[in-house]
């Protein structure tokens, strides 16, 4: 995953319900965390990721994440 336009090195903490996200990861959407289409052509795509349920997820803002675009603990944040 690319580095993330945040210099907050923690995850973001939301409640999605159930469906289909994709997670900005070139830093010029206006609806972060989430892609809006705005990225430029080429390799820099979002990634595209499912909930099933409501639940609270953590994504990943540093970049560093094994499992993205869910914070790992990379960051030094337990979750
Ligand atoms: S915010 Fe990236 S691993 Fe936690």
């Amino acid at each position: 995953m690319s580095k993330m336009n945040t210099d907050a090195k923690m995850p973001i903490v939301l409640t999605l319900e159930p469906g289909t996200y994709f997670r900005c990861t070139c830093g010029k959407s206006q609806n972060l965390p989430f892609c809006d289409g705005t990225h430029p052509a080429g390799d820099v795509v979002p990634l595209r990721f499912e909930i099933s349920e409501q639940k609270k997820v953590y994504l990943c803002s540093c970049g560093e994440s094994g499992s993205p675009p869910f914070c790992d603990g990379t960051c030094g944040v337990d979750v």
